[in-house]
């Protein structure tokens, strides 16, 4: 692998490959209670500019789980920009820790930090991607499907971070992904034609969430206005008010279609209580799974052994 995991973009496809095959493989032998230390002594900086529950827990763990150790760094620390510039702070992380994960606003501050830093920088989401959660939100569906070939992901909302990492998986996997989003929300139109011109998968944007689910095996879906967005929440929920994942919508996908989101959830907004807890949804599967890819991710790109 590059020095960095910035972006899925970043990986080619055995090495896509190859983080699921490692992830299972540690997923197991953490459930059986068999420990090794891939990182021994190592640190991970993780700077967080915006909050995070399963981003932060999940790489503290993994960490340790590896036989290192973690080191949490508030959005009110570091001041990355403001109290002193990228390229200093990543000089001087370089010298204390072995990784920096971090979760930013602009996509090019992670850029710049990684092309600063000698050591490896993993992305923990940045208003253009979320890297981690795609990766492991492909595991959950391979453990739950069997496969990841020809799988219909239909992902209704914003054509946020998120999104746009699931068309960076499209341009790296043959699978089948469509998207619902409303007229002005579209994904990164630099990501889609990467991923139409990769040719691996089948990618198509609607803006009808019935047309874009028909026959999908998993509808995803995240929240209308995403962290960084508070002031349009209001503004978001009139515009995306027919794009709620619901059972009506479900009626249009497979009879077996499971449902899926990032999470954190806003219940009643992009999708009701009724589907979040009910049997299609594979969440909290989901939510774990960014354990077990993160470790595979950092022992990928630090282990020295
Ligand atoms: N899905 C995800 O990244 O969750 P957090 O924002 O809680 O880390
Ligand atoms: N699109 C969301 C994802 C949260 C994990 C956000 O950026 O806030």
């Amino acid at each position: 692998m590059n020095k960095d995991f910035l972006s899925i973009a970043d990986l080619s496809t055995d090495e896509v490959l190859s983080l699921f095959n490692l992830a299972s493989e540690l997923k197991q032998k953490q459930k059986s209670g068999e420990t090794h230390h891939i990182l021994k002594g190592q640190t991970l900086g993780l700077i967080f500019l915006k909050p995070s529950t399963r981003t932060r827990i999940s790489f503290e763990v993994g960490m340790f789980q590896l036989g290192g150790h973690a080191l949490y760094l508030s959005p009110a620390e570091i001041g990355l920009g403001t109290r002193e510039s990228i390229p200093d702070v990543a000089r001087v992380l370089s010298r204390f820790v072995d990784g920096i994960m971090a979760r930013l606003f602009g996509h090019q501050d992670i850029v710049d930090l990684a092309k600063w830093a000698s050591i490896p920088v993993v992305n923990g989401l940045t208003d253009l991607l979320h890297p981690c959660q795609i990766l492991g939100d492909m595991l959950t569906i391979m453990e739950h499907k069997n496969r990841y070939e020809g799988i219909h992901v239909a992902y209704v909302g914003d054509g946020n971070n998120i999104c746009n990492s699931w068309i960076n998986l499209a341009a790296k996997l043959p699978f089948k992904f469509t998207m619902a989003v409303p007229e002005g929300y579209e994904p990164d139109a630099d990501i889609l034609a990467y991923a139409k011109s990769a040719g691996k998968s089948e990618v198509a944007v609607y803006h009808s969430p019935q047309e874009a689910v028909r026959g999908a095996d998993v509808i995803y879906t995240d929240v209308w206005a995403s962290m960084g967005q508070e002031d349009e929440s209001e503004a978001r929920k009139r515009i995306f008010a027919d794009y709620q994942v619901n059972d009506a919508l479900f009626e249009h996908a497979r009879k077996d279609a499971q449902f899926m989101h990032c999470l954190p959830a806003h219940r009643g907004d992009e999708v009701t209580d009724a589907i979040m807890d009910g049997q299609r949804s594979i969440v909290f599967d989901q939510a774990e799974n960014r354990l077990h890819i993160q470790k595979a991710v950092l022992a990928q790109l630090m282990s020295k052994q």
